[in-house]
């Protein structure tokens, strides 16, 4: 699973032909002309053996974002393997259906590595999903959003200046899969859309551009129980959405794009109007930007139907955990050139008694900001941007925060405490489904219940904005 660092040729514009290389199970595939890693397709229940050669110049180690694995297998930068070296990896799949994705986890390197190149989509396939009869094939379509700066020469560039490191990284140009300016040229009939958040800092505010509402069938953990419309979805880096969208009778010629929509609150002050947009081209992070187009371009003999039940997902309650009254903290701490969890920076080692977890248990846990947020702390490296003379109005800022090992279900956000931007974003939020990945807004306090089962070691817990991650915005949980 390594692949060689390519920039590519961004400015070169390919159209998607919808074929999505299906092999065995097992097989790998390769999202036509892109950099991103390929495609790894795998059914549940499967022995997996995966070699891991390390081409690199530095250390690096993989990580399976979103699988249940043992923790030797997780890809924890303990494991990190040298240039020239080979790393192991077996396991079998225990996760239902669903997408998730692999990336390295080198030390404080997530996010660079990311950047360059070094990531890719993972699909599961089982049995329950293949009885629903969804679009497959050339009508399943992986959707990997990412965004990225180039120079002159068409070379990706990742600068790490404090303010990219406070408010994450963020490119000035939308690449789907790779490539600039995606189409789909498609037939008017349903579709899939297998859909993941590949950036290292930007969200999203998905919604169709003719104000359809967004169908969604499944998040990082697999199919819903039941199909859900939105009229937009929030997707933060590493979390994906499952869209259906069925273009039957809609007329050929017709175009049809997925656009990120504004919002604003989860950059402090007037982070979300100077990200992405100060490095002379526009892109805010609040912005309103299209994502990839659609292009109906042939009619369609028949289309499969959307089904009414999807799946079943068996509800935890904190009752059924062993502590239903205290829930593990996972306390977001804002300050002067710092991001952390749990008031310490990431160490190895370093594991302190809230992080221990019985194995074979169920737990509440509890994500919330600890602090007022970086207002109080006051700079944070931007003055020079002119944002010091908003320092008393600063709010603090949205975290995507990851939890390895096993997905868990989201009990409840309490949002007492959140701002009035809220309102641009509340109506996004997927929170039927199995997550991993939990977006969570300024003044926000998401309940959750996740299992810790079969699995001893350490398993991580951070934030997937991935500048944060290797600031240091990452602890370990030590199942025993
Ligand atoms: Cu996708 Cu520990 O990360
Ligand atoms: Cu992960
Ligand atoms: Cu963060």
């Amino acid at each position: 699973a390594t692949q060689t660092i390519l920039p590519g040729q961004p400015t070169r514009v390919l159209k998607y032909t919808g074929k999505l290389l299906r092999g065995p199970a097992g097989t790998l595939s390769e999202l036509p002309d892109s950099y991103l890693g390929p495609l790894l397709r795998f059914e549940t229940g499967q022995k997996i053996r995966i070699n891991l050669r390390n081409r690199l110049h530095g250390p690096t180690i993989t990580h399976w974002h979103g699988l249940h694995v043992p923790a030797e297998m997780d890809g924890h930068p303990l494991y990190e393997i040298a240039a020239g070296e080979t790393y192991v990896y077996e396991f079998e799949m225990r996760n239902r259906a669903g997408m998730n994705l692999y990336h390295p986890h080198t030390h404080n390197l997530t996010g660079k590595h990311v950047y360059q190149g070094l990531a890719g989509a993972i699909l599961v396939n089982d049995s329950e999903e293949r009885r629903l009869g969804l679009p497959d094939g050339e009508y399943e379509i992986p959707i990997v959003i990412q965004d990225r700066r180039f120079d002159g020469q068409n070379q990706l560039v990742y600068a790490s200046h404090m303010h990219d490191r406070m408010m994450g990284f963020y490119g000035d140009r939308i690449l789907v899969n790779g490539r600039p300016d995606f189409q789909l040229d498609a037939d008017a009939r349903a579709y899939r859309f297998r859909v993941l958040n590949g950036s290292t800092a930007r969200i999203y505010k998905l919604a169709w551009d003719d104000a359809s509402p967004v169908t969604v069938i499944g998040c990082d953990g697999g199919l819903l129980e039941t199909p859900i419309d939105k009229p937009y979805v929030m997707l933060a880096p590493g979390e994906r959405i499952d869209v259906w969208a069925d273009f039957s009778g809609r007329k050929v010629g017709t175009r049809l794009t997925m656009r990120s929509r504004s919002f604003s609150g989860v950059l402090p002050g007037m982070g979300e109007r100077m990200m992405g947009g100060m490095h002379g081209s526009a892109l805010p992070v609040g912005g309103d930007y299209p994502i990839f187009q659609v292009r109906i371009a042939r009619p369609a003999g028949d289309s499969p139907a959307l089904p009414h039940k999807l799946s079943t997902i068996k509800r935890y309650r904190p009752t059924d955990t062993a502590n239903p009254r205290q829930p593990v903290p996972i306390g977001i701490s804002e300050g002067p050139m710092r991001m952390v969890l749990n008031d310490r920076p990431y160490a190895f080692n370093d594991i302190q008694p809230g992080e221990r977890i019985q194995v074979d248990t169920l737990q509440t846990l509890e994500i919330f900001h600890a602090h007022g947020g970086m207002g109080r702390g006051g700079m944070m490296g931007m003055g020079r941007h002119g944002m010091g003379g908003n320092m008393g109005m600063m709010m603090a800022m949205a975290h995507p925060i990851h939890l390895h090992g096993q997905q868990f279900q989201i009990l409840e956000r309490d949002t007492a405490g959140v701002s009035a931007d809220y309102a641009s974003v509340k109506d996004g939020f997927i929170d039927s489904g199995w997550k991993d990945t939990v977006l969570v807004m300024p003044g926000e306090r998401i309940k959750m219940i996740k299992p810790f089962q079969d699995f001893k070691g350490l398993f991580m817990y951070h934030c997937h904005n991935l500048e944060h991650e290797d600031m240091g915005m990452m602890r370990d949980f030590l199942v025993e």
